[in-house]
């Protein structure tokens, strides 16, 4: 079943029309990578998927259910995940901690053993081998790990689409490439969407592009399609007369 729709997707800001009838599906297991310049409405559209912005118009299916009145929370709890620029770990927590919020959050309103809970935590911490970190407190951690650790939290959603947005950013160069390790290693029935500035990394990892430019999609399809097309060389790469 395709995973996620977007049909005539509109958002405005008062004034400002930041995503213009976004429309695209994603299917099982696809590998997306969403760029476009500063301001193109990355974010935002990342956001509309999520449920934590309201869009003005158009509809968000995810599994073939219009996604319109389901908070972030409920949205994550049917597989539709996302981890954000900006890390939302509880940094007084160790990581096994974090682990288990997100287990139980996974669970709310459903009665689940202690054990049921004990085992998901340790396949979350296992999935991103990161069981050698389940005891530290998350705001001892470097920077790298702690992405590592929100991926881990975002897995034991048990996501079937898993939005990241710029996961590697401001994370040293060293730590970043274990990030994209484990970006690399996600399992292969997931559908990941990834935002992400590094072209090189952008153009071996992703099966397909989607560019956005001016809130709209610009260009969609392979990335070899996409790094000849001229349209996308002179708006995104600055490359050829503006
Ligand atoms: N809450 C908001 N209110 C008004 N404008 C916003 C808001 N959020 C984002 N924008 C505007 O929407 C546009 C797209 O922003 P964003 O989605 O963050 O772009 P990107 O992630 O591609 O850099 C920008 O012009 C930004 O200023
Ligand atoms: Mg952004």
């Amino acid at each position: 079943m395709t995973r996620l729709k977007l049909d005539s997707v509109n958002m405005r800001f008062g004034p400002l029309h930041v995503t213009r009838d976004v429309s695209f599906s994603l299917e099982a297991g696809e590998r997306v990578a969403l760029i476009g310049p500063n301001g193109a409405g990355k974010t935002t559209l990342v956001n509309i998927i999520a449920g934590s912005l309201r869009h003005s118009s158009g509809t968000v299916r995810f599994e073939g259910e219009d996604m319109a009145a389901l908070t972030t929370s409920e949205r994550a709890r049917k597989g539709l995940v996302r981890t954000f620029q900006i890390s939302r770990l509880f940094l007084g927590m160790t990581v096994e901690e974090n682990v288990r919020v997100a287990a139980l959050h996974r669970h709310q309103g459903r009665k689940v053993s202690r054990d049921t809970i004990d085992a998901e935590v340790g396949a979350g911490l296992a999935k991103l081998q990161v069981g050698h970190l389940a005891h530290k407190m998350v705001d001892s951690l470097a920077l790298g790990e702690r992405r590592l650790v929100e991926l881990s939290l975002a897995l034991t959603m048990e996501p079937r689409l898993l939005l990241l947005d710029e996961p590697a950013a401001g994370i040293p160069h060293g730590e970043s490439r274990m990030v994209l390790k484990a970006v690399n290693e996600l399992p292969s029935d997931l559908t990941v969407m990834l935002i992400e500035h590094d072209m090189d990394l952008v153009f071996s990892w992703a099966r397909r592009i989607i560019v956005l430019s001016g809130g709209a999609v610009v260009m969609d399809g392979q990335p070899e399609a996409i790094a000849r097309d001229e349209h996308v060389q002179r708006i995104y790469f600055g490359r050829g007369d503006a």
